[in-house]
């Protein structure tokens, strides 16, 4: 990464962001540096108390989507809404691409989330990946009615390149674009390449998807030195790797109540410069 001018400030290649709350893009909110995704679950119980256990440990963002389990997984993040009280969860879901085509749809799909979750209105809603038989700016359009509406808080978009990105920002009338979630790992870094000195310039936040890589990072070789050497887990490191940068977010999943306290010993701490150079060899 080059350096960067970032809300005023200029970002120097390695600085470290040390903070444990990000700011969700321009919008003056913070939200907590990793949250728990709903992607594949297989347990639905355990899930559902994983998911309680992350909120009372302050990952209280929890990311969904409708196309996870077919809606499913919207319905067991409403559970988990209904134990921990609306207020306590910073909710983010996504939409298919397939209804941005209008406003209408838009809001049926928009709604039908609302209802599996249980809410009036979610937090963050994104464009799960861009529609191409639609221009950005139609699509974009299209989704910002869901502000409109009142059924979220703010929007974003999910799996958009730089020049998508670029186009969905042009394209907003009513709300800004606050997130980008797109798939980011220490094992997978295309990100820092372009996309994340441009959502720097633009003060959106990269949700980083994917982060753990499955799992595989857990046993990749340079990842497990680097755990040892400060006394934390791969799971902690790769994490920590991640938000380390500012402006960017990590999305975990996990249904395992002990794999959510590992991803809890995350935050907190920082691994140092030369660490994070060590790491960007990988
Ligand atoms: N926007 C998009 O297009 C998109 C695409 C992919 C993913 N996502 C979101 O990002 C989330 C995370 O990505 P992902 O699910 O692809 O992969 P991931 O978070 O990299 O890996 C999840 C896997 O790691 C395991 N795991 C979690 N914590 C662990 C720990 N402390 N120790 C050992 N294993 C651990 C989980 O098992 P257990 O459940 O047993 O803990 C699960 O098998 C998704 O759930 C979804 O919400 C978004």
């Amino acid at each position: 990464m080059d350096n960067h001018n970032f809300n005023g400030y200029v970002v120097l290649k390695f600085a470290i962001d040390f903070l444990d709350r990000k700011p969700l893009g321009k919008s003056g909110e913070l939200i907590p540096a990793v949250g728990i995704g709903t992607w594949a679950i297989r347990n639905e119980a355990n899930a559902e108390k994983a998911l309680v256990k992350a909120v009372e440990l302050g990952l209280n963002l929890i990311d969904t989507a409708e196309m996870y389990g077919n809606g499913r997984a919207e319905e067991l993040v409403g559970k988990v809404i209904k134990q921990v009280g609306r207020e306590s969860v910073f909710i983010v879901t996504k939409m298919l691409p397939q209804h941005l085509i209008d406003r209408y749809e838009v809001i049926k799909a928009g709604r039908a989330s609302l209802r599996r979750l249980g809410v009036r209105e979610v937090d963050l809603f994104l464009i799960h990946w861009p529609n191409e038989f639609i221009s950005i700016e139609k699509q974009v359009k299209n989704f910002e009615v869901l502000i409109d509406e009142g059924l979220t808080r703010y929007i974003g978009v999910s799996n958009f390149d730089v020049e998508a990105l670029e186009e969905a920002v042009n394209a907003t009338k009513k709300a800004d674009i606050v997130a980008d979630q797109v798939h980011y790992s220490v094992l997978h870094k295309e990100v820092e390449k372009r996309l994340l000195p441009k959502a720097l310039e633009l003060l959106i936040t990269i949700q980083a998807y994917t982060p753990l890589e499955r799992g595989a990072v857990l046993t990749h070789p340079k990842v497990v030195e680097v755990a040892k050497q400060v006394n934390k887990t791969p799971t902690q490191v790769a994490l920590n790797y991640l938000i380390s940068r500012p402006y960017v977010v990590a999305i975990v999943k996990s249904e395992n109540e002990e794999h959510v306290k590992d991803i809890a010993g995350s935050l907190g701490w920082r691994l140092t410069k030369e660490q994070i150079e060590a790491l960007e060899m990988v």
